[in-house]
């Protein structure tokens, strides 16, 4: 019985893999263009219309665009046909909106999904976060400093505290966490965006080996669902912005700002997947290509249960 629902959801998660991919070419039109909330809004319309053709019942759970005052699929959202099994989905149609805005790097469309009650329900605002690959999965504590988390992590994988090197969002709200890390002895990789991306790749052969700082929460549970599927490690604990935040955060019934939540309680159970299609080139995947004759894209599928990692290149040769 749970293989043939796993083998359900993994295959449902493979269908996923549409919507993510119509999200980021529609995205991808806005590159360089100035105008995020335009790429946002081409990215969710895009997602909203593909989403409805799926043979499923979707209700988004978490989503991203609220406290940017973004365009968004909304918490409650009903997607799909409306047959077929119940799915949970956490949702960022453009991960790194200013990245597409300004031409950087490391822009995504992603979701997780999960079945009922897998999911985190929740508002959108702020977490804190620690993230680590499956080697360094017991070493890392919320509550201990950033210097002790190097030093055990570094212990954890081997390595000296000066070799690890720690991701961290490019904000000055995180310059004493920058500055306590290097007197810790690691590197700091600062990013402009895209902590998704970031935390996925401590799971994966690369140059980063932990991730901290403050970041969006629909990133946390779409991350959370990804480091069930890899085997890794996210901690990460509610840290609204302000008054605004807060009152978001009571409206959505969080009540309790110190509990800490751990990957496997933001993305539970046995059949949670995780599907992603490059915007712009960053660690997880390649951006969109458009050619004279047809577009490419580049798209990552994990499922728990079996636990893969696919890996998916796309030619699109309609108009
Ligand atoms: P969006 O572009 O999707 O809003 O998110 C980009 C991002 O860098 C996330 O990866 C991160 O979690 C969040 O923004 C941090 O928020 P802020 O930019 O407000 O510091």
């Amino acid at each position: 019985m749970a293989a043939k629902n796993g083998s359900i959801f993994a295959n449902l998660a493979l269908e996923f893999v549409r919507v993510t991919e119509v999200g980021a070419i529609a995205a991808a039109a806005w590159i360089g263009k100035g105008d995020g909330k335009a790429a946002d809004q081409a990215a969710v319309d895009a997602m909203r219309t593909y989403f409805n053709t799926i043979d499923f019942r979707g209700e988004i759970v978490i989503g991203e665009g609220a406290k940017d005052e973004a365009a968004e699929l909304y918490i409650g959202e009903q997607l799909g046909s409306g047959k077929g099994p119940l799915f949970e989905i956490a949702v960022d149609p453009l991960e790194c909106t200013d990245s597409v805005a300004h031409g950087r790097t490391n822009a995504i469309s992603v979701i997780a999904t999960g079945p009922e009650g897998s999911l985190y329900r929740a508002a959108d605002s702020y977490m804190e976060k620690i993230a680590v690959g499956p080697h360094a999965k017991g070493a890392i504590d919320i509550d201990a400093s950033p210097t002790d988390n190097v030093r055990k992590v570094a212990k954890a994988l081997g390595k000296e505290a000066s070799e690890l090197t720690v991701a961290i969002l490019d904000r000055d709200r995180h310059n004493d966490l920058v500055a306590e890390v290097r007197a810790a002895g690691a590197r700091v990789r600062l990013f402009t965006d895209g902590d998704v991306a970031m935390a996925i790749a401590t799971c994966t052969p690369s140059s980063v080996d932990m991730l901290l700082g403050v970041g969006g929460s629909a990133e946390a549970v779409i991350t959370a669902a990804a480091m069930r599927c890899l085997g890794g490690e996210l901690i990460c604990r509610w840290k609204p912005k302000d008054e605004k935040h807060v009152a978001r955060l009571h409206k959505a019934g969080v009540t309790d700002f110190s509990q800490v939540f751990r990957a496997v309680d933001l993305a539970k159970g046995d059949n949670v997947s995780f599907t992603a299609t490059g915007v712009m080139t960053g660690p997880l995947a390649i951006g969109v290509k458009v050619g004279a004759k047809h577009t490419e894209t580049h798209s990552i599928v994990m499922t728990s249960n079996p636990r893969t990692v696919r890996k998916i290149k796309t030619r699109h040769l309609e108009d």
